[in-house]
C-alpha cells in the first residue's frame, strides 16, 4: 500500500481503501466535522455504528465533503438489540435512512455473544446473517462482515451459509497483535480490520513506542497506524482534533523493519482491551 486511497480487494471484487476513519465517541456536529476533514485530508474510509449514535451527522459530513458517495467507502454496524431477521432488516433501513444514502459498502455484525442468544447462539446469528444474505442481493449493502468474531463465531456462518464475512474487524494494536487472526482471515479471504489501532489513547504512554517513534521521526500514532498496515490489516484510527486526522494517515513515507515489528509485538504483555468476545454484551452497549 503506498497511500490512502490504495485498495484491498474482498473476496466479492469490492475495492476497501486500506485506511479507514474511526468514528467512536464523537457526537454530533464533532463527528459532522471531523468527518469532513478525514475526507478532505485524503481518507476513503469511514466507519461508524448504529451504536454509535452519530449516523446522522456522519452522513452529514460526507455530504460536506463534497466528494461524491461512489468514492467514499462507508461503513455501519448492526446494534446488540437488533439480532434476528427483521430487526436486523429494520436496522439495516434505519441506518441508511439517518446516514442520507442508499446503500452501504459494507455491513457488520457488531457483536457475536450478547446475553440474549448465549443459549441459542448459532440459531441467532444465522437468522441475522440470513437478513445480511437478503439486503446483500437487493444490492443494499456492497459488503456484508462481521464484528469482534472470533474463527468460532465464523465457523457458524461457515457451515450454514454460502456466503461468508468479507471483512472482520477486532481490536488490534500494539498490545493485541492478532496475528493468528489474521492468519485465519487470509487462509478464509476475509478482510481483518483494527479498530482501536491506537490503543485508545494508552499508545501514547508506551516508552518503546515513544522511543521507536522518535527512531523513525514519526508521531507514536503513525507508528501505530502504519504497524497495522504493514500486518495487512485496515486500521480504523479515530480523531477529532484536525492536525491529528492528517498526521495519522501520513504514514507512506516509512517502512517499520522486520526486527521493530516483532519489538513492538512484545507489548502484547500488557493485553487487549476490556472483555474478549466470547464475553456476552449486556444489550445495549453505546459506543464500542
Ligand atoms: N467494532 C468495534 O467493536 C469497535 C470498537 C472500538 C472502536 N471501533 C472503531 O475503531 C475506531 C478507532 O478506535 P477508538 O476510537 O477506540 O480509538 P483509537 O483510534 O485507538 O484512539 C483514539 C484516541 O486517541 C486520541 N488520538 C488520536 N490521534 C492522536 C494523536 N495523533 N496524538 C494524540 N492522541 C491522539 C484521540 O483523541 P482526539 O480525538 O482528541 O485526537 C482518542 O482519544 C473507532 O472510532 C471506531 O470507529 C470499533
Amino acid at each position: 500500500m503506498k497511500s490512502l486511497s490504495d485498495c484491498y480487494e474482498l473476496i466479492n471484487s469490492v475495492k476497501v481503501p486500506c485506511v479507514g476513519f474511526g468514528t467512536w465517541k464523537m457526537p454530533q456536529e464533532i463527528a459532522q466535522n471531523a468527518v469532513k476533514c478525514a475526507i478532505n485530508s485524503g481518507y476513503r474510509h469511514i466507519d461508524t455504528a448504529a451504536a454509535y449514535q452519530n449516523e446522522e451527522y456522519v452522513g452529514k459530513g460526507i455530504k460536506d465533503s463534497g466528494i461524491s458517495r461512489g468514492e467514499i467507502f462507508l461503513v455501519s454496524k448492526l446494534p446488540n438489540d437488533d439480532h434476528g431477521y427483521e430487526n436486523t432488516i429494520k436496522s439495516c433501513e434505519n441506518s441508511l435512512k439517518k446516514l442520507g444514502v442508499d446503500y452501504l459498502d459494507s455491513y457488520l455484525i457488531h457483536w457475536p455473544v450478547l446475553d440474549s442468544n448465549i443459549d441459542r447462539l448459532e440459531d441467532d446469528l444465522c437468522d441475522t446473517w440470513r437478513a445480511f444474505e437478503k439486503l446483500y442481493s437487493e444490492g443494499k449493502l456492497r459488503s456484508i462482515g462481521t464484528s469482534n468474531f472470533l474463527q468460532e463465531h465464523i465457523e457458524i456462518i461457515k457451515r450454514n451459509f454460502s456466503t461468508y464475512p468479507m471483512i472482520n474487524q477486532v481490536q488490534m494494536h500494539p498490545q493485541n497483535p492478532q496475528e493468528e487472526m489474521i492468519e485465519y482471515c487470509r487462509q478464509n479471504k476475509i478482510l481483518p480490520e483494527a479498530w482501536s489501532p491506537l490503543i485508545q489513547g494508552q499508545a501514547f504512554k508506551r516508552e518503546l513506542l515513544i522511543d521507536m517513534a522518535k527512531k523513525y521521526r514519526v508521531s507514536v500514532a503513525q507508528l501505530c497506524v502504519r504497524f497495522i498496515v504493514q500486518k495487512g490489516a485496515v486500521p480504523l484510527p479515530k480523531s477529532a482534533n484536525p492536525e491529528r486526522i492528517k498526521n495519522n494517515a501520513d504514514v507512506f513515507s516509512f517502512n517499520i523493519s522486520n526486527e521493530d515489528m516483532a519489538e513492538i509485538a512484545t507489548l502484547s504483555k500488557f493485553g487487549m482491551i476490556g472483555n474478549p468476545p466470547s464475553v456476552p454484551r449486556t444489550h445495549q452497549v453505546v459506543g464500542f
